[in-house]
This record gives structure tokens, C-alpha cells and sequence, in this order.
């Protein structure tokens, strides 16, 4: 079963709660939250408080998206807040650190998760995909919402579904950039069963009937 995760930075961030208590009842599985620190992105969004406040209104798992620098710094305190889910960037940190920051997220009873960027190869998830519980393909250059699909990722993405079916079968594969109607299905048919939407779900005049068409 396909899942939907609406990411919040195409919200209206005056009006969060009222945005965030929509998704679910639209058919939203997942809250994916943009975490971004003006370093390993050039641009800057929210952090742990409004993560912490998200988690006491939102009946959907928040799935938090670190495009942070060193995120083993964090990690705590993401957990602490009440992310579900916690993504850390492969190319954000040496190896060594990334594993530990895994296993401190798993430790704290929280879904541990990777990402690759647009130019990251699919072997740099390979040291940690037994670890994870989801791994998230990026069908653009982290930073900002409303970008254009980078269709060639799908190999990428076919590469690393058959890795995780292989491998660690409960993994899920999330996919992050440019989703639309269009291009979701295309990423559902290469393999992914979660899809991030920003600006096509909080765009669309009908989110419910996106979602609908999105999972039909
Ligand atoms: C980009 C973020 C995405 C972004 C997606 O760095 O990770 O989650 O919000 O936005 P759209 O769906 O508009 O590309
Ligand atoms: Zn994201």
C-alpha cells in the first residue's frame, strides 16, 4: 500500500495546526517536517520546538527530515521531541558518525532512516541499510520546496528497492522532490512506497482527490 507524507514546508506556516489536522482525514499517512540548519542546505526552516509542538496536535507519525550538518548533534533531541521517523543525510557526516546516530535513533525507540542526495550513489546507503527502517531517494537538491522531478533517479531508486527487498524487507522507500501526480506513480512503479509531497499536495484545490489518484 502506497503511503503519503505532505511536507509541511509548503503549509501555511500562520495556520499550521489547522493544516496538519487536514492531512489525515485527506488520507495522509505520515507529517514529513523539513528540518534545514543554513549549512549543509542553503536555506533555513524549523527546528526541535516546533517539532515538539507539531507532536501534541498531530495524530499522524512525524517524519523528520534532517538536511542538517553533524546531525549526531541533534539526534537526542529530535527523538526527545517526537519525531516517528528520523532521516539523517549520508553525506552529512563521516561514516562512523552516521552509524552511531542511527543506533542512538533506534535506542530511543524511533524509526531510524537515510537519505541520499541527487549525486550520492545508492552504495552509500549499502553500510546502513540494515539498520534503517526507511531509506529516502531525493528527487532534488535538498533545500526547497516546489523544484523540478529529477526523473533520472529512478535507477537509483530501482537499485535500492531490490537491495532492501534482499535485505531488510520491512524497510520502507521513500521518495522526496518534485512529486506529483505524474511523477509519484512513476516512483511507485520503480519501487517506492512512500511519497513526499510539498507544494502538489498543498497546492492542489482537492488533497483528498490527489491523494486518492496517488494510491488508486
Ligand atoms: C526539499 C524538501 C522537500 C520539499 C518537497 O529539500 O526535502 O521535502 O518540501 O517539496 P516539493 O514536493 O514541492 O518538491
Ligand atoms: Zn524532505
Amino acid at each position: 500500500m502506497l503511503k503519503l507524507a505532505p511536507s509541511i514546508l509548503s503549509a501555511d506556516f500562520v495556520n499550521l495546526e489547522r493544516d496538519v489536522r487536514a492531512l489525515g482525514p485527506a488520507g495522509a499517512d505520515y507529517v514529513h517536517v523539513d528540518v534545514m540548519d543554513g549549512v549543509f542546505v542553503p536555506n533555513i526552516t524549523i527546528g526541535i520546538p516546533v517539532v515538539a509542538a507539531l507532536k501534541k496536535i498531530s495524530p499522524l507519525p512525524l517524519d523528520v527530515h534532517l538536511m542538517i550538518d553533524r546531525p549526531i548533534r541533534y539526534v537526542e533531541d529530535f527523538c526527545k521531541a517526537g519525531a516517528d521517523i528520523l532521516t539523517l543525510h549520508v553525506e552529512s557526516d563521516f561514516p562512523a558518525n552516521t552509524r552511531a546516530a542511527l543506533e542512538k535513533i533506534r535506542a530511543l525507540g524511533v524509526v531510524p532512516a537515510v537519505s541520499v542526495k541527487p549525486n550520492t550513489r545508492a552504495e552509500a546507503v549499502l553500510p546502513f541499510l540494515e539498520l534503517c527502517g526507511l531509506i529516502l531517494v531525493m528527487t532534488v537538491e535538498p533545500g526547497f520546496g516546489g523544484q523540478s522531478f529529477m526523473e533520472d533517479m529512478m535507477p537509483k531508486l530501482r537499485t535500492l528497492r531490490e537491495w532492501i527487498d534482499a535485505r531488510n524487507p520491512g524497510c520502507e522507500l521513500e521518495v522526496d522532490g518534485g512529486v506529483n501526480e505524474r511523477t509519484g506513480k512513476l516512483c511507485a512503479e520503480n519501487g517506492a512506497n512512500v511519497l513526499v509531497a510539498g507544494s502538489a499536495w498543498f497546492k492542489s484545490p482537492d488533497p483528498a482527490e490527489f491523494c486518492k489518484k496517488l494510491k488508486a
